[in-house]
C-alpha cells in the first residue's frame, strides 16, 4: 500500500471523488494515532459535508469507527436489541422501553450519550434517582444485560472512541447536520456496543433534530441502509416531535411519568408509542411473531406490573432506590415554587411547540448550553393539555416548576410564546413512518 497522503485524501472529496474502504480505514486510524492535525480532519469533515458520502464510503467510515476501540459482543442466539432516539423534549421513551422490553421476555441493551442542547439526555434523567449509577463498565454493563435482560449506561469512551474525537471537531466547525456523518456516528456507536438489532426512533419537528418530514425521512433510510449492510436487522420509526412528547418535560418528572406508564397509567402518548416501539423491537428479537402479538404482550405488562418490576430490577443492579417505583413523588427532587399558564379564551389547543419549550427547561436549569452545565433535575414544564384538545378559558394549559427567580423569568420568555388556541383543532399525527 502506498503511504498515506492526507492533503491528497482531503482533494478527493473536496472535488466530489469516492474514497476506498482502505482509505477511510487508514484515515480513522491516523486519526486515532495522533498522526493527523485537528486542521486536516476538519477540513476533510467540510468537504464530506458539502459533497457527501456514497453508500459505501458510509457503510466503510461507520465500520471504521465502530471498530476505533473495544466493542462489546453478545451471543448472536440471544439477540440482543438496541435502541436510539435521535433526541427530542419530553422524550422518555428509553426509561419505559428498557423494562418494558426485558419484562417481555427480550434482552434490551442500552447506552446512551449526553444530553445537549434543548433535548435531555436519558442519563440526566435517571441520575434523578438518588445512587443510581449511569457510568457501568462495559463487562459490568454486558453483564447486567445477560443476567436481568437490560440496562441504561453512559456511552463509554472505549467504545468507537474515534467517533467522539470527530463529533467534538463536528461540532465546533459547523458540520453535525449532515446526514451522512450523523448516520456514522449514530450506527458506529451501535455497532461498538455489539446488539444483534437497532430500533431507530427519528424524531420530526420543531424539538428535533430534523425539523423537517424530508430530513427526517432521509436520515431514517441511511441509518436503516447502513445498519443492514453491516449485517443488523434494524428498523426506523418516524415519530412527531412538533408538540413534546407526554405530560412533563423535565428530568426527574419524566421518571415520575416513566413509572406511571410503567405502572398501567400516564399520558395516552407516551403510552401507545411506548406500545408501538416495544412491539417493534419484540418482533425484531423473535419474541413475537407478529407486530400485533408484540404490542399485546407490551400492553400487558404495563398493565400487569411486570414491567414496572422490572424496572425496579435494574434500579437496583444499578445502586439506585427502587423505592421510587412505588413512590415517586417521595423520592425524586422537586422545585419550590410553580407559575401556572391559562387559556384566555374557549377553543382547542392548536399549538404546543417543542422547540420553545425545550428551550424554556433549558433555561430553568434543565438542560445544558455547554457540556460543564450542571443540571437541576427538579425543574420542570407540566403539558396537561395536548394539541388538538378542548380548551375552556382559563383552563390550565402549562406549569412551571422552577427554583429560580431570574431562571423562571427567562423561561417565561421562551413559553409563553409556546402555545395557541383556536377555534379549529390542529390535529396532529404522533407515528408519522416506518423505514424498513
Ligand atoms: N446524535 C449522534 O449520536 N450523532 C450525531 O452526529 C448527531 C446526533
Amino acid at each position: 500500500m502506498t503511504a498515506f497522503n492526507m492533503i491528497r485524501f482531503i482533494e478527493r472529496k473536496r472535488d466530489c471523488g469516492k474514497h476506498t474502504g482502505e482509505e477511510l480505514h487508514t484515515f480513522v486510524d491516523s486519526v486515532m494515532r495522533g498522526t493527523v492535525p485537528d486542521y486536516q480532519i476538519s477540513a476533510w469533515l467540510m468537504a464530506a459535508f458539502l459533497n457527501g458520502l456514497d453508500d459505501d464510503e458510509l457503510m466503510h467510515f461507520t465500520k471504521s469507527l465502530a471498530l476505533s476501540g473495544e466493542t462489546i459482543s453478545y451471543q448472536p442466539e440471544d439477540r440482543i436489541i438496541d435502541k436510539h432516539s435521535t433526541g427530542g423534549v419530553g422524550d422518555k421513551t428509553t426509561l419505559i422501553l428498557v423494562p418494558l422490553v426485558a419484562a417481555c421476555g427480550s434482552r434490551i441493551s442500552k447506552l446512551s450519550g449526553p444530553g445537549l442542547g434543548f433535548t435531555g439526555g436519558t442519563i440526566d434523567k435517571l441520575e434523578s434517582i438518588p445512587g443510581m449509577d449511569m457510568h457501568l463498565s462495559d463487562d459490568r454493563f454486558r453483564e447486567q444485560v445477560n443476567t436481568i435482560g437490560c440496562a441504561i449506561s453512559g456511552h463509554s469512551l472505549k467504545l468507537a472512541p474515534a467517533e467522539g474525537k470527530f463529533y467534538k471537531l463536528r461540532d465546533v466547525t459547523g458540520t453535525v447536520p449532515s446526514i451522512p456523518l450523523i448516520t456514522a456516528s449514530i450506527v458506529s456507536k451501535k455497532l461498538a456496543g455489539g446488539a444483534y438489532g437497532y430500533l431507530f426512533d427519528v424524531k420530526c419537528g420543531s424539538g428535533a433534530f430534523m425539523c423537517d418530514a424530508v430530513r427526517a425521512r432521509e436520515l431514517a433510510a441511511k441509518l436503516t441502509d447502513v445498519s443492514k449492510k453491516l449485517g443488523k436487522t434494524c428498523l426506523s420509526v418516524i415519530t412527531d416531535m412538533e408538540q413534546p412528547l407526554g405530560e412533563w418535560v423535565g428530568n426527574s418528572a419524566e421518571v415520575y411519568e416513566a413509572v406511571e406508564v410503567l405502572s398501567g397509567r400516564g399520558p395516552s402518548d407516551t403510552r401507545e408509542l411506548c406500545i408501538f416501539l416495544a412491539a417493534a423491537m419484540l418482533e425484531m428479537s423473535g419474541r413475537a411473531k407478529s407486530r400485533d402479538e408484540g404490542a399485546e404482550l407490551a400492553s400487558k405488562a404495563l398493565d400487569d406490573g411486570s414491567a414496572l418490576d422490572k424496572f425496579a430490577e435494574m434500579i437496583r443492579a444499578q445502586n439506585g432506590d427502587a423505592s421510587v417505583v412505588r413512590e415517586p413523588l417521595k423520592i425524586l427532587p422537586r422545585a419550590s415554587h410553580t407559575y401556572e399558564i391559562r387559556s384566555d379564551r374557549d377553543g382547542y389547543l392548536s399549538r404546543l411547540d417543542a422547540l420553545l419549550i425545550g428551550e424554556g427547561l433549558r433555561a430553568l436549569g434543565g438542560g445544558r448550553l455547554t457540556k460543564e452545565d450542571v443540571i437541576d433535575p427538579s425543574v420542570a414544564i407540566q403539558l396537561p393539555h395536548k394539541v388538538s384538545s378542548k380548551v375552556a378559558k382559563d383552563d390550565v394549559l402549562i406549569r412551571i416548576y422552577y427554583n429560580s427567580e431570574p431562571r423562571f423569568r427567562e423561561s417565561l420568555a421562551y413559553v409563553e410564546k409556546c402555545w395557541e388556541v383556536s377555534e379549529r383543532a390542529g390535529k396532529r399525527k404522533l407515528i408519522l413512518d416506518t423505514v424498513y
